[in-house]
């Protein structure tokens, strides 16, 4: 595979001019490769700082358009909608997730009556925000059940779908959901709307910030590890995205992102598909603490993005979307 030979052969050389380095790059970032999380609050007015994710704020749905705005105006093709319920509308079984006029809902409803298809809605399929255990799905003897658990994610699914949401995305790990979602939504006349399966989604310690954002931090009883991945497994990874792509996922998504590289590259490899990773919560707070203590320098941003282009992921889910215009000119 090398040609060539010091010292008649100097990879330096290609390295010498600016002008010349611009020409030999092998990957680039545009804002069309990125997601924006926007996490929702009730009331109204309010633009609210969540501590522990530095410049990420939650929204009321009239201060909406101040970041959807931006994200169009930068060229983000999508947002990803994460709500924030009151603790006192949980529930054991999450029933808030099926309340039409929940803040997800409402927050649908508002972008594509002001937006139209300027911009795809995501939305997650997952009772976590939801439940007052914090849990993912529903719980019967201690166990988070399965099958029971797809009934209300089906039902979530073509609620959202029909309020106009334009891309599912379960990522609760429950097996078979995806079959059964995509079943449904084509049973329902939503053949159109896409799944993106977060299909290899691994019980994390980098979600910290996340369940603070969402409020399932404080009643999150116990850990997800029987429903989310094992990190020391990738074999098994391949697994869930095989399946998923089976049962009907238009795009898969690896998670957290910086330490599962290997896995996006393999996913790529083997099935040719969309693969998007999610930079999560926890690897934006540590990059951005690090930078406001002057550990490192406001560079690793951007360094930490390409990485995932040149795993080969499609597309990247970052809480730093709505300044990627300046983090990578
Ligand atoms: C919930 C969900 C989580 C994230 C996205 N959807 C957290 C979890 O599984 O506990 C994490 C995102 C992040 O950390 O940025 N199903």
């Amino acid at each position: 595979m090398i040609t060539g030979k010091y010292p008649s052969l100097r990879l330096r050389r290609n390295r010498k001019e600016s002008w010349s380095r611009k020409l030999i790059q092998e990957n680039t970032l545009s804002p069309n490769d990125f997601i924006l999380p926007i996490f929702l609050i009730d009331g109204s007015n309010k633009r609210q700082e969540i501590s522990t994710m530095p410049n990420v704020f939650r929204y009321t749905i009239n201060r909406l358009s101040q970041v959807v705005d931006k994200a169009i105006k930068i060229g983000i093709p999508m947002v990803a909608l994460f709500p924030k319920t009151k603790n006192s509308i949980k529930d054991e079984l999450g029933s808030e997730s099926l309340n039409e006029k929940n803040l997800v809902c409402r927050a649908i409803l508002e972008i594509k009556k002001r937006y139209k298809n300027q911009i795809g809605i995501m939305c997650d399929v997952a009772l976590d925000p939801y439940t007052s255990h914090g849990h993912d799905g529903i719980i019967r003897s201690n166990q988070i059940v399965n099958d029971e658990t797809i009934e209300v994610l089906v039902n979530q699914s073509l609620l959202q779908a029909e309020m106009g949401c334009d891309v599912l995305a379960p990522s609760d790990m429950m097996d078979g959901r995806i079959g059964k979602i995509r079943k449904a939504l084509d049973k329902s006349k939503y053949h159109n709307v896409q799944i993106l399966s977060y299909a290899a989604k691994y019980a994390s310690s980098f979600y910290g910030p996340f369940r603070d954002a969402v409020g399932s931090k404080g009643s999150l009883k116990g850990d997800k590890k029987t429903y989310q991945m094992d990190f020391r497994n990738s074999d098994e990874a391949l697994r869930e995205v095989a399946l998923d792509i089976k049962e009907g996922a238009d795009i898969v998504m690896v998670k957290p992102g910086m330490p599962y590289l290997d896995i996006i590259k393999s996913v790529k490899e083997k099935f040719k598909i969309p693969v998007f990773a999610y930079q999560v919560s926890g690897e934006y707070s540590l990059i951005s603490n690090a930078i406001q203590k002057k550990l490192v320098n406001e560079d690793a941003v951007h360094e930490s993005l390409m990485a995932f282009k040149r795993a080969g992921a499609n597309a990247i889910v970052t809480y730093y979307a709505d300044r990627i215009d300046k983090i990578i000119k």
